[in-house]
């Protein structure tokens, strides 16, 4: 029995992650924590939180319950007070006593939103391992808490149901119990929408107060970053361009195709970090057939990203692009090495750290942005923590169990306070700024009238997109409770190909 109560948590729990770790578990910021008599009706919510970002889900506060509701489909959570009579609400999808006791999660955003609350002391089965990349909910995975057991779906449920809710995504593995609930924090239009869902999950843990500090935090020192890099930079802005290449597999008709990525909350972050996107006309889901024709739609752009589900170098993705004499080509990208991956910081089989805290930390993930388009925004460079230089060959970052030093306390923010940072004004002669065209504000909008490509729409587009869609849909979360290495990294790979697709 992996599941240790606190007290029990010793030594030889201790010694196996830092020895200094702290399993302290801290109640303040937390509110109702004690169970009330079924006669007591009055208000135990004081402290709500207000939805103003995020755009798939809201709260209502009762005195004795909450009601959750999904704002695409008007399906209902109920939450209540454990003692409190269940209101009677006839078309909610699942009751659930609060604040939760045990808790599960099948996502890796969910168990980090868990974690960023600091109430990952109630987390009893995780089906993320070992894409997991946080330190700590490593800790957890290899110390304290169990995976879900997925090579037995009778014990799956048995552990599910021993649980007061089950975290999990759509199309997930096993949503078939009475106390599933479902979050879309992937699926907002912006960064802030993303990160705002953390308001989502305190409400099943009377954690308001703390969502409310975090999530403030985040959106002011956001706002400030967005404002000085529009103050900076707003004459200068490189065009960036996020892509993937899908290499032949069983589910795209052995053709490999090539893609750029129109999630709306990029379009967003990106503008927001003194840059533009590269969109192009027609349906947002285009998929080229050609390395050429994709290539064609990327002749103007300053800086790419590279989302690929598969991680590798970069003679990998000249060679995947298509790309022999990458000195025949005059891309600014290509001629200044700004070429980068979201894959810095990982777990040792390859999950990447940007499905975990990027979602959460808008404020951290849109410095990195603009280190990525203005690398000296700050006096001495930046070096960004989830966007790793490929051209320039930099290396990845491994964060294990023994990074932890804190188990129950809340994850940190990475970003910097951006008050206190002195923006540096861009010298366009400097050779970040190389090939980027100045006094161009607006999105750089490509013409595919010409190019070979497949259009669809957004999540169901053409034949490739159908079929590499219905796979990565029904089978990507399905992913994060994968155990061998060898799957896990096909797995991420697959819930990477559900993130591109599905913005
Ligand atoms: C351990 O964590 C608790 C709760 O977060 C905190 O109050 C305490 O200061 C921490 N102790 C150490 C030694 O870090
Ligand atoms: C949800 O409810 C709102 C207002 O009650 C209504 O306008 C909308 O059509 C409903 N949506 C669905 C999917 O039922
Ligand atoms: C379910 O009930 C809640 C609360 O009464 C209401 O806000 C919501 O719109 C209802 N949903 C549907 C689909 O009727
Ligand atoms: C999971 O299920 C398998 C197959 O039933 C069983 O052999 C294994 O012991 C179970 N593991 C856990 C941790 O329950
Ligand atoms: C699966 O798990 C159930 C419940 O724990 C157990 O009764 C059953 O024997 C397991 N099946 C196998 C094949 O191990
Ligand atoms: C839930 O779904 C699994 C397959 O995903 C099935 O084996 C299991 O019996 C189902 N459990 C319930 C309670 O319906
Ligand atoms: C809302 O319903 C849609 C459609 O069933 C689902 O995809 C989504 O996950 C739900 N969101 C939440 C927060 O339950
Ligand atoms: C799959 O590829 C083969 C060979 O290129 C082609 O003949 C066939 O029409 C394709 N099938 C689909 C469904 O696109
Ligand atoms: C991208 O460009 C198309 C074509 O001009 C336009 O319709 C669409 O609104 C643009 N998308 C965004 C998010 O600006
Ligand atoms: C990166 O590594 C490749 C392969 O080892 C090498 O050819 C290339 O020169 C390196 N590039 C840089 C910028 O160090
Ligand atoms: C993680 O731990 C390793 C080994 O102790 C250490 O070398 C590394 O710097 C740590 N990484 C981070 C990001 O703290
Ligand atoms: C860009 O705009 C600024 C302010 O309007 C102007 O001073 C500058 O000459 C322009 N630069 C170019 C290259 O057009």
């Amino acid at each position: 029995m992996k599941l240790l109560s606190l007290s029990s948590l010793g030594i030889a729990a201790v010694s196996v992650y830092a020895a200094s770790t702290n399993t302290t578990v801290s109640t303040a910021g937390l509110q109702s924590t004690a169970c009330v008599s079924s006669s007591d009706n009055s208000n135990l919510y004081t402290t709500v939180s207000e939805v103003k970002h995020a755009q798939l889900f809201s709260i209502d506060y009762h005195n004795t319950y909450k009601i959750v509701n999904n704002l695409s489909t008007n399906s209902t959570y109920v939450l209540y007070q454990c003692g409190s009579t269940k209101p009677s609400i006839n078309n909610a999808s699942a009751f659930i006593e609060i604040p939760v006791k045990d808790s599960a999660a099948w996502s890796t955003s969910a168990a980090v939103f868990i974690e960023t609350l600091g109430v990952q002391n109630t987390l009893r089965n995780l089906g993320t391992a070992p894409s997991m990349v946080s330190a700590c909910l490593q800790a957890l995975l290899q110390n304290i808490i169990d995976p879900f057991n997925e090579s037995n779906s009778t014990a799956t449920d048995e552990q599910e149901d021993a649980n007061d809710v089950v975290f999990n995504m759509p199309g997930g593995e096993d949503t078939n119990t009475t106390n599933t609930v479902y979050s879309v924090e992937y699926l907002e239009s912006s960064a802030l929408g993303r990160a705002e869902w953390v308001k989502f999950f305190a409400a099943f843990f009377n954690a308001e107060e703390r969502a409310n500090k975090l999530f403030g935090a985040i959106e002011s020192n956001y706002n400030c970053y967005a404002a000085k890099a529009d103050q900076e930079y707003n004459d200068i802005r490189p065009v960036i361009a996020w892509t993937s290449y899908a290499a032949p597999t069983e589910y795209n008709n052995n053709t490999a195709y090539w893609q750029i990525s129109y999630a709306d909350y990029k379009y967003v972050i990106v503008r927001d970090a003194g840059a533009r996107m590269l969109n192009t006309t027609g349906p947002q889901a285009t998929i080229f057939n050609t390395a050429q024709s994709f290539l064609d739609a990327l002749e103007d752009v300053d800086i790419l990203i590279d989302e690929s589900f598969v991680s590798y170098d970069y003679n990998t993705l000249l060679k995947n692009y298509g790309i022999t004499d990458p000195s025949k080509l005059d891309y600014s990208w290509l001629t200044t090495s700004r070429v980068f991956r979201p894959d810095r910081i990982q777990s040792t089989s390859g999950g990447l750290g940007w499905f975990e805290e990027p979602i959460i930390f808008a404020d951290a993930l849109l410095e990195d942005l603009i280190g990525v388009a203005h690398p000296k925004f700050v006096q001495d460079g930046y070096t960004p923590i989830w966007f790793r230089n490929l051209a320039k060959n930099e290396t990845v970052v491994v964060l294990t169990a023994s990074n932890c030093t804190d188990i129950y306390a809340q994850l940190p923010d990475s970003a910097q306070q951006c008050s206190s940072l002195d923006f540096q004004s861009a010298n366009p002669s400097d050779a970040d700024y190389s090939g980027v065209e100045v006094n161009q504000t607006q999105d750089l909008i490509y013409d595919l009238s010409d190019s070979e490509v497949i259009n669809g729409s957004d999540n169901e587009g053409g034949s490739h997109t159908d079929s590499s869609t219905h796979s990565s849909s029904s089978d990507a979360p399905a992913s994060l409770f994968a155990q061998s290495k060898a799957s896990a990294v096909a797995m991420v790979a697959a819930l990477a190909a559900l993130l591109f697709m599905a913005n």
